[in-house]
């Protein structure tokens, strides 16, 4: 069933776990994604990086991702991912979403505020609820990724903004981590007192250690986002298809092993997260 960010937050929040949200990028994504949430009865975001709201992706992904939500046998959110600007906003209310991530995180901290809280103001006309992010999380690549979020701006922030979630910096990054990250876990939980629990969310999910994710929820994070391999575990298996002579090009059939390595990829981290059994 489609449901809202709030509502399925709500169920993390109960449950003492995170929300997988899996980047989605074709049908075949979501097919994979989905077939894991109803086959763990967990809950689970399918989020659309902004860049396909822009380029024209979205119109024909949103529907994808839609039906699938409607007929699935647990709740999906459908997400807009870091939305720089109210263009990507509106284009992602008017295809359907169900959540919507603005970013405003490049901008000076007073500016992401201002920002974040019009969103959010905008979004609820909608009854869209918003993620926010404070503490600019970057891609693996760039510098200055070691600002990371303060616990008393976090929680001036929220209460400005009416944010129902919070994406913040505390050793993560975007990509195929370089060297094992280390997560400031006692920051989160920081943030999480200041903020007066409300859900955290941890974005570049992809390599962050088994044990480190565990202490990260521990701390209050309650959604996680994973892009980079969600996109390796399709890759990989399209990659190994080309390899097989004897593999029909048909791209409905030959598409069926990378659907099912994407599926057993959102198994692995559904169960890491908490979130199996939760619905
Ligand atoms: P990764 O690509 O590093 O998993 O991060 C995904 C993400 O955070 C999307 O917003």
């Amino acid at each position: 069933m489609l449901v809202s960010l709030s509502e399925i937050l709500e169920l993390a929040q109960r449950g003492r776990f995170a929300i997988p949200a899996f980047n989605v990028y074709n049908m075949e994504t979501v097919m994979g994604a989905v077939a894991a949430a109803e086959e763990a009865k967990a809950p689970v975001i399918l989020q659309v990086y902004a860049r396909l709201f822009k380029e024209g992706g979205g119109y024909y992904l949103s529907p994808v991702i839609l039906a699938a939500a409607r007929r699935a046998r647990v709740p999906v959110c459908f997400h807009l991912d870091h939305g720089p600007s109210m263009e990507e906003v509106e284009r992602a209310l008017r295809y359907g979403a169900t959540g919507i991530m603005f970013d405003g995180s490049l901008l000076p901290y007073e500016e992401n505020m201002k920002a974040t809280a019009y969103a959010a103001a905008l979004c609820r006309y909608a009854e869209v609820p918003v993620e926010g992010e404070l503490g600019h999380i970057g891609s693996v690549n760039d510098d200055g990724m070691d600002v990371f979020t303060d616990p008393a701006e976090a929680a001036w922030f929220a209460r400005q903004t009416g944010v129902s979630a919070l994406a913040v910096l505390v050793g993560n990054a975007h990509g195929r981590y370089k060297k094992e990250p280390r997560l400031d876990v006692g920051r989160i939980a920081a943030i999480s007192e200041a903020t007066g629990h409300l859900p955290l969310v941890l974005h570049g999910g992809s390599g962050i250690p088994d044990g480190q994710i565990r202490q990260a929820i521990d701390a209050g994070i309650r959604k996680i986002n994973f892009g980079t391999d969600v996109c390796y575990s399709f890759l990989d298996a399209v990659q190994e298809g080309f390899q097989d002579p004897k593999r029909s090009i048909a791209i409905d059939l030959f598409m069926k092993a990378p659907t099912e390595s994407v599926k057993a990829f959102c198994l692995k981290k559904i169960s890491l997260l908490g979130a199996n059994g939760a619905v």
